[in-house]
């Protein structure tokens, strides 16, 4: 059974329209009604109405017809139904409620991002010419949605419904707190799930070409609004990503990242499970500053608490 790729995000909202135009400020295409991408993969964030914020639909890739059978029967086995036709399988998270779609395929390839040729001490790679990066005139937009991440009330079935259910891999763990990444790519995670007393998404994540598009960006959405910045610029521990994390105008955080590690072989690939005095907050190899508290749970969990009530969730 092999997954493939996180193809993409539907990401329910009371606001759409103010989503939409400002991912169109940060240079994604409106390529269809509320529907965001780029000239590779036209879909990569689309956008309905709630009265509040969720995810309310992931959609991810798996080789073959016959994953679909596997992932069937490996849901079954949890007690759970599922849907499905010519190559594709829905599934609702028996946590979060939402749907997991998965069609038999593959993400578009990506053009490689330019390699920005760098000056180091000792090293003078770039000579008699000013760097691309300081000449601001081609802000690089997002090249792709990267991962989402879950608070969940019950992290040890969340993951249980992803890993055994869905066919995710787990690519490190901390069991300290409850926190598990999950690929279904050769991202080092495409789903991580962490906990929070109400189901809700704690970020989603789009990947820059380097440090310097993060910069540029994240630089462009702090004089928009400067209490925009939540947490970074900074690099994480797990994963290895370097990030800055916002918040969008409907209340959801994001992040910006880059340089995340990719596992091919999973032989090859040392899964850590931190230790038990693993600090929660030493999340980061270097950042700046945030209120961490912020970063862990949603300000606005009581909102999504109340709208999953409504939803009779
Ligand atoms: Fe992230």
């Amino acid at each position: 059974m092999a997954l493939t790729d996180l193809l993409d995000l539907q990401l329910a909202v009371p606001d759409p329209d103010a989503l939409q135009e400002f991912w169109n400020r940060r240079g994604l295409l409106t390529t269809g009604p509320g529907c965001l991408g780029t000239p590779e993969r036209a879909s990569q964030l689309r956008l309905i109405d709630d009265d509040y914020r969720h995810v309310s639909e992931v959609r991810v890739a798996c080789s073959e017809e016959s994953d679909l059978r596997s992932i069937s029967m490996g849901l079954e086995a949890l007690g759970l139904s599922s849907t499905s036709g010519d190559g594709w399988l829905e599934s609702v998270d028996p946590i979060f409620g939402h749907t997991v779609r998965v069609e038999v395929g593959t993400a578009a390839p990506l053009a490689p991002a330019t390699v920005r040729t760098m000056n180091r001490p000792g090293v003078s790679a770039r000579i008699d010419r000013r760097s691309e990066a300081a000449l601001r005139e081609d802000v690089p937009a997002p090249r792709r949605v990267g991962h989402v991440v879950f608070g969940s009330p019950d992290p040890a079935r969340s993951v249980e419904y992803y890993v055994n259910g869905l066919g995710f891999k787990v690519s490190d763990s901390l069991p300290a707190v409850q926190s598990t990444f999950l690929r279904c790519s050769t991202d080092h995670h495409s789903v991580l799930i962490m906990p929070a007393p109400v189901p809700c998404m704690n970020h989603y994540a789009l990947e820059m070409d380097d440090i310097d598009a993060i910069g540029l960006r994240g630089i462009e959405i702090v004089q928009e609004r400067p209490d925009a910045s939540i947490y970074g610029m900074g690099r994480h521990v797990v994963g290895s990503n370097v990030f800055w994390y916002f918040l969008d105008p409907a209340g959801g955080m994001f992040e910006l990242f880059t340089d995340m590690d990719q596992i091919h072989d999973d032989e090859k690939w040392e899964r850590d499970v931190r230790r038990d005095d693993w600090d929660p907050f030493t999340i980061a190899a270097y950042e700046s500053g945030i209120s961490k508290m912020d970063f862990f749970l949603p300000v606005d969990i009581d909102t999504i608490a109340a709208g999953r009530e409504r939803a009779g969730l």
